[in-house]
């Protein structure tokens, strides 16, 4: 029986992963180098670090730890010139119709995200409220894949694993749900997340209990 979803943030909720990949795109530039669209997919759901160490990583890149420091610095100041512009229009479409009925039937709803920008950007689209826990980057100690970042939320809600559904639009993020023992859906193209228990282009008219209906009989 489901109680409660788990919603990553970037990407899912509001289409902040444009910014994410226009900010670490001028970093490469920056440094020289550069990365491809498919490349991006690999940084979506990890930590400013991992991102940090994977763009350095197909760069040829080597730099000291001070260094690093500076270089995610940067990236998180252009970063933040693109967030602190956001307004409510930049939810997602479909995404308000869904939590609205969520709430309406008594679903218990948190985010989960490896962003430390995750408050910032939930105030500037006025969602901060409609979740009973935010779990970001902040308060983890592990970026996804691994799941804590679902865990914690789970427990702030006090259900358990196979009870919630995460909705996801990164691999790394559906490797943390399946790892953690959650249902994992996808949000986004199925040759990215078919390794999820479901996947939905975006929120849409999408209806709750279709997805309910699609992972009926699959193990979490
Ligand atoms: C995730 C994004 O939500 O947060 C990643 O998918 C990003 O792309 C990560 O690197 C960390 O974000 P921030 O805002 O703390 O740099
Ligand atoms: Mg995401």
């Amino acid at each position: 029986m489901i109680k409660a979803c788990i919603f990553d943030l970037d990407g899912v909720i509001v289409d902040t992963a444009k910014y994410h990949f226009i900010a670490w795109r001028r970093l490469a530039n920056h440094l020289g180098s550069d990365f491809s669209e498919e490349e991006n997919e690999k940084l979506k759901g990890v930590s400013r670090m991992d991102s940090l160490n994977l763009i350095l990583e197909w760069g040829g890149i080597q730099k000291t730890e001070k260094e690093k420091k500076e270089l995610a610095e940067l990236k998180n100041g252009w970063y933040r010139e693109y967030i602190l512009q956001m307004d409510p229009s930049e939810i997602l479409d479909g995404v308000l119709p869904f939590l609205d009925h969520l709430a309406r039937i008594g679903i218990r709803m948190a985010v989960g995200s490896s962003s430390k920008n995750a408050g910032t950007i939930l105030d500037q689209v006025g969602l901060t409220h409609r979740f009973e826990a935010i779990i970001d980057g902040t308060k983890i100690t592990r970026s996804k894949p691994n799941p804590q970042v679902f865990e914690m939320g789970a427990e702030a809600m006090g259900v358990s694993p196979s009870e919630c559904i995460v909705f996801e639009d990164a691999e790394k993020g559906i490797d943390a749900a399946i790892a953690g023992g959650f249902f994992a859906v996808g949000v986004g193209k199925e040759e990215n997340l078919g390794h999820a228990h479901y996947v939905i282009p975006n929120f849409i008219g999408v209806a709750f209990q279709d997805i309910l209906k699609a992972i009926e009989g699959k193990t979490p």
